[in-house]
């Protein structure tokens, strides 16, 4: 229990970029150009600094007082929201975006607390203290004097819903408190060594979020259900190939949203590329082409995924 946990133990894998796999899949996320935007436009000037030192000799000579309060945010950004909103997605392509814009690479290392951490008491202390020790050590190796680093490393906490469990509720348990403790200590080594090196964490709960993790996010980006007009643009990208019509699409749209009386909530994303999408191909394969009345059908009689119920600090893992 006291030896460090190695690499391949915490991560189950490292994500390199560019890349052309997650390029594609960044694209392909509707109606998050405003968070993939500031998403990349951070985690850019955590690994270039230079590049806004330069803007502002350009536009605001003068302005370093106030270039020093940008570059001195803790390098960490919240993705929070429902379920099946992209957080995941868009925590494991945005690097690929941030390397294509600066010209470096980055690797990824992506930490489920979900499925780690579980176990005996102290375990996710430590492996939350392992896991910033070595995304410190690797992203010290990219460091560069010039101020422009050779490359960066983003942490992703994924699932990291007991962490956002705020240290104010009163059922927060010791060991919940050392979570989130040790998750601060990680941000805080990481932003007093000016490292190339950012924290994507993504929760469910955004109302639970710890003040004090909140108080360090540069940004806080909040994630939702597709409206009308998000879900008829992913059903129009998946399913317009097969021959469906504007109009087979907008009944779709229609049947896939809130009801009163029925559900009061609309599809998920993921419910609609995971679940209803897969659901159509199936019914016609193999004998059959796709075929709208059926889809619809399918539509109609599928339940979406409950909202996740947030704010109730008093629902924990059972250990
Ligand atoms: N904005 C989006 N545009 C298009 N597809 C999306 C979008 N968000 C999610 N999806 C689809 O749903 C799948 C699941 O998304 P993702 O794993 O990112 O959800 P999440 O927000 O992390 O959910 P959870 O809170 O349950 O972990 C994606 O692989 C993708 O197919
Ligand atoms: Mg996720």
């Amino acid at each position: 229990m006291n030896t460090k946990p190695s690499a391949d133990e915490l991560f189950e894998r490292r994500i390199s970029y560019p890349d052309f796999e997650p390029q594609a899949r960044f694209a392909r996320l509707v109606g998050l150009d405003d968070h993939k935007q500031r998403l990349t436009k951070m985690l850019g000037l955590l690994v270039n600094p230079a590049g806004l030192e330069a803007w502002a000799k350009r536009h605001h000579p003068g302005a370093q007082k106030l270039l020093d309060i940008v570059l001195r945010r803790p390098p960490l950004v919240v993705l929070a929201g429902d379920v099946g909103s992209g957080k995941t997605e868009l925590a494991e392509t945005v690097g690929d975006a941030v390397a294509r814009q600066e010209g470096i690479e980055i690797t990824l290392l992506p930490l489920s607390l979900a499925t780690r951490g579980q176990g005996r008491v102290g375990e996710m202390t430590q492996l939350l203290s392992a896991a910033f020790d070595y995304t410190a050590a690797e992203a010290t190796k990219l460091k560069s004097a010039s101020g422009r680093a050779r490359g960066a490393v983003i942490l992703l906490v994924d699932e990291a819903d007991a962490l956002a469990q705020s240290r104010e509720a009163a059922q927060m348990h010791h060991e919940d408190r050392a979570g989130v403790n040790a998750f601060i200590r990680g941000v805080d080594r990481l932003a007093s060594a000016r490292l190339p090196a950012a924290v994507i964490m993504c929760t469910n709960r955004l109302s639970a979020l710890d003040p004090a993790v909140r108080r360090r996010a540069a940004e806080v980006l909040s994630f939702s259900r597709p409206n009308d007009e998000q879900r008829r643009q992913v059903l129009t990208d998946c399913l317009q190939p097969l021959g469906f019509s504007r109009a087979n699409i907008d009944a779709l749209v229609a049947a896939t949203g809130a009801k009163t009386g029925a559900h009061e909530f609309g599809f998920t994303f993921s419910d609609l590329t995971q679940r209803l999408v897969p659901a159509i191909v199936l019914a016609a394969y193999p004998g059959a082409a796709a075929d709208p009345a059926t889809a619809l059908h399918i539509a109609k009689t599928m339940a979406p995924t409950p909202p996740f119920q947030d704010g109730r600090p008093g629902e924990r893992i059972q250990r």
